[in-house]
């Protein structure tokens, strides 16, 4: 029998790229097979972002094309299937089915252990919602990749090990769509990377909305930190890097910090977003901390290691916003100096405090501060890329590169280097001089071949 073919199309976070690989390998497992594209594809998965109004309404356009395709198909006698997933689905529901009639399922991101049943109801039910946040942990029944797939995927994986947010920042809608504060369990966190680990992955990044608040249960029922995580994680055979994301400030423990100087095989890189530089911003976002309080944080995570490079987001244009508190956060930028950044105009989602709030900035003004702190934030980042010219760092090989005899691999600080070299050298970590700069990469040449 032809195996039925399945298409996942991730947007926005990292989380969904991890959850979009955990789908794909549960519906591997009951008899479908993965499709690079939506040609041909019997069942298409959107996994949708909901952070902002541009990407939840990239769903509906993205939609909208697949209801031509699906009545294409149809009229050849073919079935398709649609399914919405991710944040999307757990904020809207059944109101996607009735915004777009070609949805056979939607489903939130604490449900895709259900997908096969979910499918299979489909057979003779017409359309399923399932948004709830059921009682059972839906990792304990995805099953893991093939060690054919996980090589597939690359010497680089990621990893969740903490979902959900308590921060309720004002403008943000992740603690609706995905629930209170849950750290995964060490065992199966290690279990799993165990398993990454034997089939060729060497370097994790480990995810979850609030990160560094991770708090998980071991074997003893006693909580570790993300601190006592990472040492875990570091003594499986093979795991050469680990990083982590997304952080707040609030959360950064001093064993975390000590960590960034006592472990090898913690990156110096630490994405730690501020949001904004003023404290009045700050007080109204619900951030709960100051422009000094996170200054200062910045200093004693650089008095513990200097070579750390640090990135943000920001927000431009939350209500209420006067061109002092913009002031200000440029002022904080040129303090921190950051290896890089991203960055947003405020957008009002429905559901969350900030909405409601009257002082909206105008679309103008908005769009001038966006290019201002765009500017800055993109000297910064030229700044720091350059400052690597000289320099020798560890790369860890990934691929090969667009070039014969060329492979890239990665800095320490994310940026991708491109080498004359072997790609015999994937996966292993290697010294290179740098020589050369672009607008994104880093090119040199091999100093000497370390395999740490
Ligand atoms: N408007 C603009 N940016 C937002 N972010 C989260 N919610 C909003 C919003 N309503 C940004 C924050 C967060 C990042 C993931 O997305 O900067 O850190
Ligand atoms: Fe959203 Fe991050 Fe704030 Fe949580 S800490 S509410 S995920 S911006």
């Amino acid at each position: 029998m032809t195996k039925k073919k399945l298409f996942v199309k991730s947007f926005g976070c990292q989380m969904n790229v991890y959850d979009s690989t955990r789908m794909i390998d549960t519906l591997v497992g009951v008899g479908y097979e993965e499709s690079q594209s939506e040609h041909s594809a019997d069942l298409i998965i959107l996994n949708t972002c909901h952070i902002r109004e541009k990407a939840s309404e990239k769903i509906f356009s993205e939609l909208g094309k697949l209801r031509v395709y699906k009545e294409g198909r149809h009229k050849e006698g073919l079935q398709t299937r649609i399914a919405v997933a991710g944040c999307v689905a757990q904020a809207e529901g059944g109101q996607i089915i009735k915004r777009e009639k070609s949805v056979d399922l939607v489903i939130g991101p604490q449900n895709y252990h259900r997908l096969p049943d979910l499918l299979n109801r489909l057979d003779s039910e017409t359309a399923l919602v399932d948004t709830e946040f059921p009682a059972e942990e839906k990792f304990d029944f995805l099953p893991y990749p093939t060690e054919e797939k996980t090589r597939s995927r690359g010497i680089s994986a990621f990893v969740t090990i903490q979902e959900g947010c308590d921060k309720f920042c004002a403008f943000c809608v992740v603690p609706y769509t995905r629930g209170a504060e849950n750290s995964r369990p060490v065992e199966k966190i290690i279990e799993e990377i165990k398993n990454l680990a034997q089939s060729g992955v060497c370097e994790l990044t480990l995810l979850g909305q609030n990160v560094n608040a991770y708090s998980g249960p071991n074997r003893v029922d006693q909580s570790v930190s993300l601190a006592g995580l990472i040492q875990l994680i570091s003594e499986i055979p093979g795991i050469k890097r680990i990083r982590y994301m997304t952080s707040h400030p609030n959360d950064m423990q001093a064993d975390l910090i000590a960590a960034h100087a006592n472990q090898k095989a913690l990156m110096p890189f630490l994405h730690l977003p501020v949001q904004s530089g003023s404290d009045h911003i700050l007080a109204a976002m619900n951030r709960k901390h100051t422009a000094q309080d996170y200054l200062d944080l910045i200093k004693t995570i650089r008095t513990s290691n200097p070579d750390i490079a640090l990135s943000s987001d920001f927000i431009v244009g939350f209500p209420g916003e006067t061109e002092a508190d913009f002031e200000a956060t440029l002022e904080l930028i040129r303090q921190v100096r950051f290896a890089s950044s991203y960055y947003f105009k405020y957008s009002p989602r429905i559901g969350t405090p900030s909405a409601d709030l009257t002082d909206q900035i105008s679309e103008t003004v908005m769009q001038s501060r966006f290019t201002r702190l765009q500017d800055l934030v993109e000297a910064q980042r030229r700044e720091f890329n350059h400052s690597m010219k000289g320099k020798i760092l560890e790369v860890l090989v990934e691929k090969k590169g667009k070039y014969e005899g060329q492979i890239m691999g990665k800095s320490p600080y994310m940026q991708p280097v491109h080498v004359r070299a072997s790609d015999e050298l994937i996966g292993q970590l290697i010294k290179v001089e740098i020589t050369d700069i672009s607008t994104n990469s880093l090119f040199g040449n091999i100093v000497d071949q370390a395999v740490l």
